[in-house]
């Protein structure tokens, strides 16, 4: 049985306050069906590490970069995450491939070192609207996972979590339907069983892209969906416990 994840991407937004607030109303809701944690930008994920002491709660950075340290402007390493007690990291998100020149080869070198370090990974993938309106979503999820995955030893493909994020219904209000969303994370699952055979059964695969909680139940409850990742409904505390409970 896959435990579910639901992981908050506050993306570029939030604050020491509002991060005090939000966890103050969202830690005596957590749910034990469900892993919950949030992805906040870099100067608060230590105070979110020690708001959230003692508590099942991930601690997740947004990104990360593949080298050990060095001259990276700007960046930030597995080291310096796991330095301040972060357990999870978001890798290839499409805001990064889009904004910030990630590619499948630096998602790919960054999952492997986040595996080396005992981070927990959400590799995201998905296609865009153009390739959607010419069928070609399943290809494209392919390419990105096969690159993704490249190295990837047997034992440690459990330890990842995929994000399906149609980038089309990201932010856009647009869900994809639970059936087009169980489609594609079925297709996710097929391709890492061609490579890992059985251990495949064990990879949790998220859906991502306008959940909120009027419509994550229904997807939740399909067979190949595991969890979301879920950006802007989940920077209200409100929104979050109603996501995180969406099955009482
Ligand atoms: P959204 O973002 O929920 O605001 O669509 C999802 C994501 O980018 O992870």
């Amino acid at each position: 049985m896959r435990k579910k994840i639901i992981i908050g991407n506050w993306k570029m937004n939030g604050s020491v306050s509002s991060l005090k607030d939000f966890m103050n109303e969202v830690l005596p809701n957590l749910s034990e069906n469900v892993e919950a944690g949030i992805a906040v930008p870099y100067p608060i994920l230590g105070l979110l590490k020690d708001l959230s002491k003692g508590r099942n709660f991930k601690v997740s950075a947004q990104n990360m970069h593949f080298e050990k340290s060095g001259a990276f402007t700007g960046e930030v390493s597995s080291d310096m995450l796991i330095d301040l007690g972060v357990d999870t990291v978001i890798i290839g998100h499409s805001e990064r491939r889009q904004y910030y020149n990630e590619s499948d080869e630096t998602v790919n070198l960054k999952l492997l070192k986040a595996l080396e370090k005992n981070l927990l990974a959400i590799v995201c993938v998905g296609e865009n609207l153009d390739e959607r309106n010419n069928s070609k979503e399943k290809k494209v999820c392919e390419r990105q996972i096969l690159k993704a995955f490249e190295g990837v030893k047997l034992e440690d493909v459990h330890k990842v979590v995929v994000a399906y994020e149609p980038i089309w219904a990201i932010g856009t209000g647009k869900t994809a339907s639970k059936e087009d969303a169980e489609e594609i994370a079925s297709h996710i699952r097929n391709v890492l069983a061609g490579k890992y055979g059985k251990e495949a059964e064990k990879v949790r695969i998220q859906y991502g892209g306008s959940v909120k909680p009027s419509n994550v139940k229904e997807l939740m409850e399909m067979p190949n969906i595991d969890g979301a990742l879920v950006g802007g409904a989940s920077l209200k505390a409100e929104d979050y416990i109603a996501l995180i409970n969406f099955d009482k």
